[in-house]
């Protein structure tokens, strides 16, 4: 039996109460006998800060270089709205993303059958969804420098951030993108706003020529990132993948979470690039939604989209695609018996707690895999 190593870092909010449904789920695997795991734990975000002053110390970076995979919680809450920036709770994740060169994301909004009428949207625009939101991450607006807030003196001050963007991180974004759409309906759309912005116009001519030399069986697209958006929400069936940039892909992940019927429902994973010696990536998988203070320590948070992300390193940094598939099988069945966590709930479903969604999605995987 394969033994992985795995960090856990469930952060703040909801985060610990979502990954305690991702322990039930590794104690489940291992027991059944499919996958072993080395299970480190460490503290990140506001948790961190409370214990070392730091969002994320030395000695987790170290374990999460070490790990086959970081499994993520999240990340911040107005209990350290007045920390200073560089140690805000964000600054955890940030670094971790940074420092293990986790320059793709991976965020998928796929619709469950049993969850259409959860959209916002009219059900036959979103049932059978099944697109993906590609996000460059550690580069753009989150990371460029000068990133300053300056006092002018005359009572006024400025603010500035850094959008910047090199060939090369544009050039391996796209060449993800490409590779995805393939395995699947072969179509990229790429995000960005070249009609203001020079980093938009450098990231239109990247992926055309990335595009017109090596995947030119691939169906490409360009559009501005402000009409995707619209067009996300007006008709999003006629995406497959979309690639844009970091701030963007932050903002269009978001809206296409809500088109799945709630944010608790996307998964993301965040790769780095391939080691040619190990033949491994460097990978960090956690759920899109963030720690959702207004309800955390309720025990009422959807543990889904945190599932899935687990789910997400079983395809991606495990190869356990048969699983991973399985386990995305359990979470239908479970929403179609009708279990519903309180922010996808529905007309007669009943609502459960995060442990009885999560006990139900391993009960479900385990009659799947017995
Ligand atoms: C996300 C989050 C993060 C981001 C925050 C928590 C820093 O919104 O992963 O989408 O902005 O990237
Ligand atoms: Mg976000």
């Amino acid at each position: 039996m394969p033994t992985f190593k795995v960090l856990l870092l469930p952060g703040d909010g909801i985060g610990p109460e979502v990954m305690a449904e991702v322990k039930r789920l590794l104690n489940f695997l291992a027991k059944a006998g499919i996958a072993d795991f080395a299970i480190e734990e460490g503290l990140v975000g506001g948790a961190c800060y409370d214990a070392h002053k730091v969002a994320v110390t030395e000695e987790t970076m170290a374990k999460a270089h070490a790990a086959d995979a970081v499994i993520f919680g999240a990340v911040g809450g107005p209990k350290w709205d007045k920390v200073p920036f560089d140690v805000r709770p964000e600054a955890g994740l940030l670094r971790l993303r940074k420092d293990l060169g986790l320059f793709a994301n991976i965020r998928p909004a796929i619709v469950y059958p049993a969850l259409a009428d959860a959209s916002s949207l009219k059900s036959e625009a979103v049932e059978g969804l099944d697109i993906i939101i590609l996000r460059e991450l550690t580069g753009g607006v989150y990371f460029g420098e000068p990133k300053t807030i300056t006092d002018l003196g005359n009572g006024q001050k400025r603010a500035i951030d850094t959008q910047v963007y090199d060939t090369y991180e544009i050039e391996r974004i796209a060449r993800v993108g490409f590779e995805l759409a393939r395995k699947r309906r072969n179509k990229v759309t790429s995000m960005e706003k070249r009609n203001v912005m020079k980093t938009g116009v450098l990231w239109h001519e990247v992926v055309e020529a990335v595009h017109a030399r090596e995947y030119q069986d691939v169906q490409l697209e360009h559009m501005l990132a402000d009409a995707g958006g619209m067009q996300l929400v007006r008709w999003p069936k006629q995406f497959d993948v979309i690639v844009t940039d970091n701030l963007f892909g932050d903002m269009l992940s978001d809206v296409a979470a809500m088109l799945t019927g709630s944010l608790g429902m996307l998964p993301s994973a965040s790769l780095g690039e391939l080691d040619p010696k190990t033949r491994r990536r460097k990978a960090l998988f956690e759920p899109v939604h963030g720690s959702a203070p207004d309800i955390a320590g309720k025990g009422m948070a959807n543990p889904i989209a945190m599932l899935a992300s687990f789910g997400m390193a079983m395809r991606y940094s495990f190869n356990m695609g048969k699983e991973a598939d399985l386990l995305d099988k359990a979470i239908a069945a479970t929403l179609s018996s009708g279990l519903r966590t309180a922010d996808i709930r529905s007309e007669g479903a009943s609502v459960v707690s995060t442990a009885a969604m999560g006990a139900a999605i391993v009960a479900e995987l385990e009659k799947l895999t017995g």
